[in-house]
């Protein structure tokens, strides 16, 4: 069965509708799921029109997507929460090394423009979809490896790297002048040289690029996701791989843009690979160095102050996420709201490892989504509350961020839970977090820490707070 143009051309505007939708859905939590749904639809409309409307051999299409789709179901349904960032990472090297391989495919295929206008832009998409994808492609491997931690997140910076780089950039615009307007037999030497200088340029960014950035870098290889397969939609002449590729590539902008404001980033410094953000600065204090005494607490003195309080703050981070300590949290909340107390939970851009992570935890536990506020909306809420429970959270609340010139995070809005009454702190050690600095919070008069795994703690609050509830009501 073949479709007719025009009923290809409505139903990609249809699917294109459709991934709009999806992403304006994924803005808020109450309608995420919706805006899922709206992008699952899209997308099985775009495969199986495209697939009636250009492909003859079904068998083929049909086990090349059973493969695909049961490995990458398999797979995916088996990575924890913590380990999606790399997931994602992954994901996006596979679209970049698509855009390499279509790319050169598409050349080798011989097309033929009507006009020579037509031929030269069709040869220049050619070459910056294969340069974006290559880079794409081994940038997104080396995130891979460094948020698995197989390789050092310390950023490799060798010297002259800015000119390396820009080097390389001049080199790949030479051998587009020895690309264009040529035979395939001739052409296909530059092309295949140029992928080459994009896979090293690729993994050069990335490798210069430090741990605390590693987010902003996996949201800016997103956005470069998206424009290889813009690059591949012009390549392949389909529209819908252009709106598709346009979508991802501006949506991971943006949300890359938003992450660096969140951490006080200059989005140069963060895609070139501390773009002169590094040279100048002491090194951070190293992790061990005594800064003071710490105040230690138990877990049913933790739950006394909390049945005494009226405003409580939860600031959940990383360690939570590990601890999987979110379900008896929200019991914990639950039972002091129903005491009468003022209980909400405070999520800051970059807690955990992946946009919105914390927020996912909370909406599995089932918090209600109006006593979860983001930073802008509770920073100020500190000096009127009466316990904060910070919960594996760490850089995030580190007050040398605002105060530290020498701090790596310096500059990175936190949570200010120390100008509360009180702080609790519940981690297991006085390790540092993933930016590798102290933080002089476990330091200040009202924070006490409260050591050990977060869910082993968290449980034992819960069976204090309700064995309180049930000798009361016995
Ligand atoms: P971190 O600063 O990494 O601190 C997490 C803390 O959790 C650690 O200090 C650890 O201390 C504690 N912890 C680990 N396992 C625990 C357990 N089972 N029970 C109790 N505590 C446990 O996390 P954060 O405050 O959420 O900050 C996020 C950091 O990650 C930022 O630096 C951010 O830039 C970076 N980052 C963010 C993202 C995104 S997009 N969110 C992606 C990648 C990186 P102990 O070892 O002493 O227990």
């Amino acid at each position: 069965m073949q479709l007719s143009a025009s009923l290809i051309t409505v139903s990609y505007l249809v699917a294109g509708v459709l991934f709009i939708l999806s992403l304006g859905g994924l803005s808020t939590q109450t309608t995420a799921r919706r805006g899922n749904g709206f992008g699952i639809f899209g997308m099985l409309l775009a495969i199986a029109v495209t697939a009636l409307g250009h492909v003859s051999s079904f068998g083929l299409l049909a086990a090349a997507i059973a493969v695909g789709a049961g490995i990458g179901a398999l797979l995916a349904s088996r990575v924890p929460m913590t380990s999606m960032p790399e997931l994602v990472a992954v994901l996006h090297s596979f679209v970049g090394l698509a855009a390499v391989l279509v790319g050169i495919a598409s050349y080798l295929g011989g097309h033929v423009a009507p006009s020579p206008t037509e031929q030269l832009l069709h040869e220049i998409e050619i070459f910056v979809g294969v340069f974006v994808g290559a880079l794409t492609f081994t940038g997104s491997i080396i995130a891979f490896f460094k948020l698995r931690g197989t390789l050092r997140s310390k950023p490799l910076l060798l010297p002259g790297r800015h000119a390396l780089n820009a080097g390389l950039v001049a080199l790949c615009v030479v051998l587009a002048i020895h690309f264009v307007n040529k035979p395939v037999e001739q052409g296909l030497t530059p092309l295949l040289v140029m992928t080459g200088v994009a896979c090293f340029i690729g993994v050069h960014l990335v490798m210069a690029i430090g741990g605390a950035d590693m987010p902003v870098v996996v949201s800016m290889l997103n956005s470069y996701s998206g424009w290889a397969a813009a690059a591949a939609g012009f390549m392949l002449s389909n529209d819908l791989l252009i709106i598709t590729g346009a979508l991802v590539g501006s949506s991971g902008a943006i949300l890359s843009y938003i992450m660096c404001r969140a951490m006080n980033r200059s989005f140069l410094s963060v895609i070139f690979g501390g773009f002169g953000a590094d040279e100048g600065a002491k090194p951070a204090k190293a992790s061990g160095e005594p800064q003071g005494e710490v105040t230690s607490v138990t877990a049913p003195e933790t739950a006394t102050l909390l049945r005494a309080a009226k405003n409580i703050v939860v600031v959940p981070g990383y360690g939570m996420a590990v601890a999987q300590a979110q379900y008896p949290l929200f019991e914990i909340a639950q039972l002091l709201r129903k005491r009468g107390a003022n209980v909400r939970f405070a999520i800051h851009p970059v807690a955990g490892r992946l946009p919105g992570h914390m927020n996912v935890l909370l909406a599995e536990a089932k918090v209600p989504y109006d006593i979860v506020l983001e930073m802008d909306e509770i920073n100020e809420d500190f000096p009127e509350t009466d316990v904060v429970l910070v919960i594996g959270a760490n850089d995030i609340v580190n007050p040398g961020a605002l105060d530290d010139s020498s701090s790596p995070i310096y500059g990175m809005p936190v949570l200010e839970v120390w100008k509360s009454k009180a702080t609790i702190v519940m981690k297991r050690s006085m390790a540092s977090g993933y930016a590798g600095v102290e933080n002089p919070l476990f330091f200040k008069e009202g924070t006490r820490m409260l050591f050990g795994d977060a869910k082993k703690n968290v449980d034992a609050i819960l069976t204090d707070l309700r064995s309180e509830g049930s000798s009361a009501a016995a």
